[in-house]
């Protein structure tokens, strides 16, 4: 980007920031519904960040309940040395519509990789003798991990410890659309549920006793919008359970409508005993973590966990408002059926072109939480780009694919334009 185009957006260069963001020269200037603007020009946003714009884009209803707290002075402190009526409240609401029909009790943060951290706290402060965690290869649950142990101020913060985590198992994803073709030899040597069980018997049971509890995404969003087969989960699950493994359900990219159910264990009918969202739930606009615990897997002191802004009354107002907008607009079954209708397009559009046959080898996904895969990373990579060149925005995920994630609001109109679009970059694909 020149030092001219910067100044029209009122900056002068970007040397400052760290080197972290994938594309520094694009600047983000605004968003409303499902279209987002890089540098004043609007993308149709097939991203959603990932997966945080559910309700859309700067949602009118949304910003009205953060003004309102702003408005009467109820913002200014977060809602963990004292409670706020936003947290109590949101933490009512989300333990009425989780998965699982027990008591459970939310812990606030500001983003999934602490929500996800607040769990593995929990469990390994409850059975320090336990010190093992399963999780799936190619699953992703954040960047978060090191500073406590600099932390020395009180005892509490690493009571019971013991060092953490001392053990990892990555169990192999049971993915009924396997990304790449060496993923789908691999898992057809599973073909059933009974040979999965063995499979995890045979990696996991002689070392049972040991784990404390599991992490698990139920549709890998990171991994490359993988989705697992249902029965090889609800037995991995139920093993789990049976043999007091704590099972923790990572929904902070697949919650709130995004697989066409509200959570992604509704669909696979399967409980928790610790869930986690983040992502869409405050409807992007103001970061938010939450860990619900069923109760009795939650924190046993008081202060045991803590941060300075989880539980922000606006953080929270937000995440009612957009609860009550993903409900009352349907947004889960609407996510359902135009999930089908984009993979069903795309797949129509690929028969009609020799190249996207060629190039394109998948089309997959559970909901809006979709995927478009190519023969190998870098013509994924050159079709994002033209993608965006003509005004789709695309994220990719996994191996050698593309995210196709857009808010659940979509319109059909707005899936024709993508399709169009995202067949045009396939078809000047050299
Ligand atoms: C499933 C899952 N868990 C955790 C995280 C981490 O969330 P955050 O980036 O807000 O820390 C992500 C982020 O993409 C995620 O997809």
């Amino acid at each position: 980007m020149e030092a001219s185009d910067y100044a029209k957006l009122g900056i002068k260069a970007v040397r400052n920031v760290a080197i972290s963001a994938w594309k520094p020269a694009l600047i983000f200037t605004k968003a409303k519904g499902s279209t987002i603007w890089l540098n004043d020009k609007p993308y149709l946003d097939f991203a959603s960040g990932p997966g945080v714009s559910n309700i859309g884009y700067n949602h009118p209803a949304v910003l009205n309940a953060v003004k309102e707290v702003l408005d009467n002075d109820e913002a200014g402190w977060s809602g963990n040395m004292y409670l706020n009526k936003y947290q109590v409240m949101l933490a009512e609401k989300l333990s009425a519509i989780t998965p699982g029909k027990y008591d459970k009790q939310v812990f606030f943060s500001n983003s999934g990789g602490e929500a996800v951290e607040a769990a593995i706290l929990a469990c390994l402060k409850a059975r320090p003798e336990r010190r093992g965690m399963v999780t799936f290869a190619g699953d992703f649950h954040g960047r978060l991990g090191f500073c406590r142990t600099a932390t020395s101020s009180k005892p509490l913060h690493v009571e019971g410890l013991n060092g953490g985590i001392n053990r990892a198992f990555y169990l192999i994803f049971p993915s009924e659309n396997p990304e790449t073709m060496a993923k789908k030899e691999f898992l057809d040597c599973i073909q059933t549920s009974r040979q999965y069980l063995r499979y995890v018997q045979s990696s996991i049971g002689p070392f049972i006793k040991e784990i404390n509890f599991a992490l698990l995404e139920l549709v890998q969003g990171e991994g490359g919008i993988n989705v697992a087969k249902k029965r090889m989960m609800q037995v991995l699950i139920q093993y789990l359970h049976e043999n007091q493994v704590t099972v923790i359900i990572d929904e902070v990219q697949t919650g709130l409508g995004r697989t066409g159910h509200m959570w992604a264990s509704d669909f696979y009918e399967v409980e928790p005993d610790i869930m986690t969202v983040a992502k869409a739930l405050s409807g992007g606009v103001i970061p938010i973590g939450a860990t619900i615990f069923r109760s009795g897997f939650g924190y046993r002191k008081r202060a045991e966990h803590c941060n300075t802004f989880g539980g922000y009354p606006q953080a929270c107002a937000a995440g009612l408002k957009s609860l009550e907008i993903v409900e009352s607009e349907n947004l889960a079954q609407a996510s359902h059926e135009m999930g089908l209708v984009l993979r069903g397009g795309l797949w129509e559009a690929r028969s009609n072109s020799l190249k996207a046959q060629e190039l394109v080898s998948d089309i997959s996904g559970l909901g809006l939480m979709s995927r478009m895969t190519f023969t190998d990373a870098k013509t994924r990579d050159k079709v994002v780009e033209e993608a965006m060149n003509r005004g789709l925005l695309l994220m990719s995920t996994g191996e050698q694919s593309t995210r196709l994630m857009p808010p659940l609001i979509i319109t059909y109109d707005e899936i024709k334009k993508a399709t169009e679009i995202l067949m045009k970059a396939i078809e000047t694909h050299s």
